[in-house]
């Protein structure tokens, strides 16, 4: 079975119809791409995926369960994490901390118990440091364990994104533009660490961004969408000579 199937999702806002009858499934262990142009809808798939909206008509199924309409704290419990497209570090942080951040949900203990400072709460946030420290040197990024987490350069924070989204131990990732303003070798690099911690963490990644070379060479499977709507979906040399795919790129001139 797979382990994410979105079925017959449409997403309204007032008038404008933002995600229309949009179905398709991942398998776990997969790494799917889902491109398309500006306000195509590739963030509200994410946010009805997690649960930030709920879809207007249609199901959403994760891992055995139906999560439409479930809120975001139940489907992160179910193993769904996910970055945002713009960076959402905690400034006052260092590295480690904003890593103990992502843990956070998985606290067995009330907070009475942390404020208390309880033996049994102790326990639990010192695991939490070894486990975020473990998290960080597993992805290279130890070394940066005690800087201030907003002082790192763009690519780092990036990766520190994605650390403190796998500290929650995720089935699936959702990466919304990872590499959303980097040059072409940083956005190589980081496509490289991602592919990296698919098979590190056995993870299954649905990747969104913007530009369809940056995951050609990593993606085996991709999905365009173009106002809301599939308009193809396959291999990477399959979706590059799609004729639909070519318009709807070059009708706002962002296909190179
Ligand atoms: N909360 C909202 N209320 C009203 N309209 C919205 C809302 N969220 C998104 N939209 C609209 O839905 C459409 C899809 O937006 P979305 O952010 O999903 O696009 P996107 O593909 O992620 O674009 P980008 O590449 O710019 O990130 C856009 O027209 C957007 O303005
Ligand atoms: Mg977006």
């Amino acid at each position: 079975m797979a382990l994410l199937q979105l079925q017959h999702v449409t997403k309204r806002f007032g008038g404008l119809v933002a995600v229309n009858n949009f179905s398709t499934e991942l398998q776990a262990g997969e790494l799917c791409a889902l491109i398309g142009p500006n306000g195509s809808g590739k963030t509200t798939i994410f946010n009805l995926i997690t649960g930030i909206y709920r879809p207007t008509e249609g199901e959403i199924w994760f891992d055995g369960h139906n999560i439409t309409g479930r809120r975001p704290d139940q489907i992160t419990r179910l193993g769904i994490a996910r970055t945002f497209q713009n960076i959402r570090l905690f400034s006052g942080l260092d590295v480690l901390g904003n890593v103990m951040v992502g843990q956070h949900l998985r606290l067995k203990s009330d907070p009475a118990s942390a404020v208390l400072r309880l033996p049994h709460y102790l326990r639990e946030e010192r695991a939490m440091r070894d486990r975020a420290q473990e998290l960080l040197e597993a992805l290279n990024l130890a070394h940066l364990a005690h800087e201030k987490a907003t002082a790192l350069p763009y690519g780092q924070q990036r990766k520190l994104e994605i650390a403190r989204a796998l500290a929650s131990n995720p089935k699936l990732l959702l990466l919304d533009e990872p590499a959303a303003g980097m040059n072409t070798a940083e956005a190589e690099e980081l496509m490289a660490f991602i592919q990296h911690i698919l098979e590190r963490f056995e993870l299954t990644i649905f990747l969104i961004e913007h530009q369809m070379r940056v995951v050609m060479g990593i993606c085996p499977r991709i999905i365009v969408i173009d106002y809301g709507e599939i308009i193809a979906e396959g291999p990477p040399a399959t979706i590059q000579s799609d004729p639909r795919v070519i318009e709807a790129y070059l009708g706002v001139g962002t296909y190179a």
